[in-house]
């Protein structure tokens, strides 16, 4: 299968998924979209009210405010990968339940696989911890990571900037810096994983 086909088998998975309770009040999983070869994957909490209904990613408030961000550097929505990581949402907006990531992390996995982007920019905490266990957003948002080889950029939550307006600023600051991050691998940082490891995690532990 090449990474087209491998994307729509996983949208078709998601569909009819029933790996955690969040099925129970699904109306539509949202597996993602964007196209198969995006350099850039962005990646969400989770589906909202709107994208429940739609089986889209990113559609209500928070999703308007991403595509004024990306229209900052001269992307549309177009040009990325976006998708979260729960396919399905979570009732009432509630966080994710461990078991419920758990659960979905294989579809986000084999996702990450397929587009092999240059860069995720991982949108709230949710994400962030997925390939950051110990950060705090409020100290790395902004700065690129490079974890085995790829290019992780944690940013606050759209919606987070919508609650809270003297995010928008620190946001928009973050985005903009993009284009230069993508240009410019060598000069990144690489997480120091192992100090952030749990001491029973194994050592061949993959993150994608
Ligand atoms: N918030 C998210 O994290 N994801 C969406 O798809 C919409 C809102
Ligand atoms: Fe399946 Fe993920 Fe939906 Fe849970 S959230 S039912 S694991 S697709």
């Amino acid at each position: 299968m090449n990474p087209k086909e491998i994307l729509a088998k996983i949208a078709e998975e998601t569909a009819t998924c029933e790996k955690c309770e969040l099925h129970y009040s699904r109306k539509h999983a949202v597996p993602g979209e964007g196209p198969a070869d995006a350099e850039i994957m962005l990646i969400g909490e989770g589906p909202g009210f709107h994208e429940n209904e739609q089986g889209r990613p990113f559609v209500g408030a928070a999703g308007k405010f991403l595509d004024e961000l990306l229209t900052l550097i001269d992307l549309k929505r177009e040009d990325v990968f976006i998708t979260n990581v729960v396919k399905c949402r979570p009732p009432g907006n509630r966080d994710p339940k461990p078991e419920e990531l758990a659960a979905c992390s294989d579809y986000l996995e084999r996702q990450i696989h397929a587009i092999n982007p240059k860069v995720i920019v991982t949108l709230g905490r949710f994400s962030m911890l997925r390939f950051l266990p110990n950060a705090k957003i409020g100290q790395i948002h902004g700065q690129a990571m490079s974890i085995r080889g790829r290019l992780v950029v944690p940013m606050y939550h759209p919606a987070a900037a919508l609650h809270q307006r003297s995010l928008k600023p620190i946001i928009e600051a973050d985005f903009k810096k993009l284009p230069e991050l993508i240009q410019k691998t060598d000069t990144i940082i690489e997480y120091q994983e192992e100090e952030h490891k749990r001491k029973d995690e194994p050592k061949q532990l993959s993150m994608f």
